[in-house]
């Protein structure tokens, strides 16, 4: 089965209204012709422009996060359904960021990620391991047990996109070889075909994410495993087409 690429930028805290329009104006006509399912997450209060900037363009409007309630007294936080009523289609959900800063737990991204799915938006559910944890052996461990809590009883889990990011890769310049993040994107499939069988598996999207960049996208691209990017610091300039654009090269 092939399985549409999809190529996420993450702004993370990064960008204010007129930045964000900025580089979208810039993004719009050199990300065009993408072959891709094209993706940029802006802070929350730049979505309502994105949304607007790039109606009718191949580019989807993402968030970075979200509440899995539809409202009430949660000071801060921004529901599913107000997003959703703005246009936004993906959500990036469980960050490394937001497990690690925010208290985000397996059980969170879990409510969370059902939550974008009854909404119909696409959610992009993160996992990895720390430095730590790889060097101790404990990688595969980890990332089997994040998906099996964060992504259980998910009723159509190939609508779910899921981002292996170890923690150590991100914004450090370090990528992980590419054999080391498809054999973890492999340890991802391999888990969604034991919860929910083999076409779940072989449908399912897994991007591979860290200190990705337009010098090394091309050969993660060319793993098997590996079906997209989800991308923080190299997303934030319109160096960011060169990465969508990856199969031009
Ligand atoms: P990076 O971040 O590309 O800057 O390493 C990736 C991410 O955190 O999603």
């Amino acid at each position: 089965m092939s399985r549409t690429p999809i190529i996420a930028g993450n702004w993370k805290m990064n960008k204010d209204v007129k930045a964000a329009n900025e580089l979208i104006t810039a993004l719009i006509p050199l990300v065009k012709d993408a072959t891709c399912e094209c993706v940029f997450c802006p802070p929350y209060i730049d979505l309502p422009e994105a949304v607007h900037l790039t109606k009718d363009t191949n580019i989807g409007i993402g968030a970075q996060n979200m509440h899995w309630e539809d409202h009430g007294a949660f000071t801060g936080e921004i529901a599913g359904e107000m997003l959703k009523a703005l246009g936004v289609k993906y959500v990036i959900i469980g960050h490394s960021e937001r497990r690690q800063y925010f208290a985000e737990t397996d059980e969170t991204v879990n409510m969370k990620t059902k939550k974008a799915l009854e909404l119909d938006m696409t959610p992009i559910t993160c996992c990895g391991e720390t430095l730590e944890e790889r060097e101790s052996g404990k990688a595969q461990e980890i990332v089997v047990n994040q998906i099996k809590n964060g992504l259980k009883d998910i009723k159509d889990i190939t609508k779910v996109v899921v981002a292996y990011e170890p923690i150590w890769a991100i914004g450090t310049g370090k990528t992980a070889s590419n054999a080391e993040a498809n054999e973890a994107c492999g340890w991802v499939r391999k888990t969604i075909q034991e919860m929910y069988g083999e076409d779940a598996a072989e449908a399912v999207r897994i991007q591979y994410g860290g200190s990705v960049k337009p010098s090394n996208i091309v050969e993660l691209m060319e793993e098997p495993e590996i079906d997209g990017a989800l991308v923080g610091g190299a997303s934030l300039t319109a160096d960011f087409a060169q990465i969508v654009n990856y199969d031009k090269k």
